[in-house]
């Protein structure tokens, strides 16, 4: 028999890697033949109008590496955001392109901060690359950007993660945090910002991103159409950033490391217009739903931007999370994240939270006694 750990440089997995949302394993322990995934942030309105249609009449090109799609991706995109092709790059999904980016710039040794609470990836794609990675202390579930600065500067960091809408707490940067960290970042460490959620976000509360891009700050956007397009099946994202940089990292990344199918849905969603406008407002209203309900309930849930909306529950998460999987809503416990008396909740249509909201007020009553 061959001794894969002493030929692999990684440690043996200690859960089924293939069902990391432990959906498999919940159904069967409880019986129960559906689940409502709210623990993911998945987009559980579905894909806009028109662009499963479009993935499906590209299904014709399958026989063709994507050279095309590609092409028309780039331009396509470029054109939404109102900058060059050359500034874009899709993979297959921003999962994909944070390990890109961690082997484009990393060697083993070098050192990368990320905020205390966020993202899991960024840490460990790093990681796995040979990187150091210091944690940066968050203030009262924010990100502290002086804290950030601080460790940057301590510790000669070539890369900071920031993830804007931020995973797990749901909050944004102020435009003056972001202003200042970018004035005071060394020109040696590059910002890597994750918007992967921000298409939640309205138009005009969005921070400027894509001009200090274009200013040649070093500066590099990740965007992901699994959040708010609803294609995270599909995998597909792209980053923002100088073409000099885009260059290598396609480099980096297999050739066509996308297929045509995701391209053309992701297009598709770009040509969305009103009915993007719409279903921001939708995830809106039942985002507030939510929280209120949460509030009434005795949760104190924080200010959210994105699909999810991050709450104290005064009450151990663990248990409150095993109760509402008994009736089939998988919610994420807080202690999953660091965050161990909260929980995370995806938003999903009106009905959905109201039912969601009335077995967190039951489950949560039931555990305080
Ligand atoms: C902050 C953040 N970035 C990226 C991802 C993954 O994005 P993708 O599906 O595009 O790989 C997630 C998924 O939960 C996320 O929360």
């Amino acid at each position: 028999m061959t001794d894969w750990s002493s030929l692999v440089v990684l440690p043996a997995p200690e859960h089924d890697p293939f069902d990391i949302g432990g959906v498999a394993e919940i159904k069967q322990r409880l019986g129960l033949d559906e689940v409502v995934k709210l623990h993911w942030n998945e987009n559980l309105f579905g894909p806009l109008p028109g662009v499963l249609e479009a993935a499906r009449e590209e299904l014709e090109h399958a026989w063709m590496y994507p050279e095309e799609t590609y092409r028309a991706f780039r331009d396509e995109v470029a054109a939404f955001l109102g900058t060059t092709p050359g500034r874009v790059f899709p993979g297959h999904g921003t999962q994909a392109l944070i390990g890109a980016l961690a082997t484009t710039f990393l060697r083993p040794g070098d050192r990368v901060v990320v905020p205390q609470l966020t993202y899991y990836l960024y840490g460990t794609a790093c990681a796995a690359r040979g990187a150091v990675v210091h944690e940066a202390p968050t203030r009262e579930l924010r990100i502290d950007v002086e804290a950030l600065l601080d460790t940057v500067r301590r510790t000669r960091a070539k890369i900071v993660w920031l993830c804007d809408p931020n995973n797990p707490t749901g909050d944004m940067l102020e435009p003056g945090e972001w202003a200042y960290l970018l004035d005071q970042l060394p020109g040696s460490c590059v910002a890597v910002v994750d918007e992967a959620y921000v298409d939640f976000v309205a138009l005009e509360a969005r921070l400027p991103r894509l001009a200090a891009v274009e200013e040649g700050r070093p500066v590099v956007v990740l965007r992901s159409f699994s959040k708010f397009f609803g294609l995270a099946g599909l995998r597909l994202g792209y980053t923002i950033a100088d073409a000099a940089l885009t260059d290598r990292l396609a480099l980096v990344e297999e050739p066509y490391n996308v297929n045509c199918a995701a391209l053309a849905a992701g297009r598709a969603c770009l040509r969305a217009g009103d009915a993007a406008e719409e279903r921001r407002r939708e995830v809106a209203e039942a985002r507030e739903l939510l929280a209120a309900g949460l509030r009434d309930a005795g949760a104190e849930p924080l200010p959210a931007a994105a699909n999810f909306v991050l709450a104290r529950i005064g009450v151990d998460d663990r248990m409150l999370a095993d109760e509402l999987a008994r009736q089939g809503l998988l919610v994420r416990p807080g202690s999953d994240v660091g965050l161990p008396g909260y929980v995370r909740i995806t938003v999903g249509p009106v009905p959905l939270m109201r039912r969601v909201v009335a077995a967190f007020t039951d489950a949560r009553s039931a555990l305080e006694g």
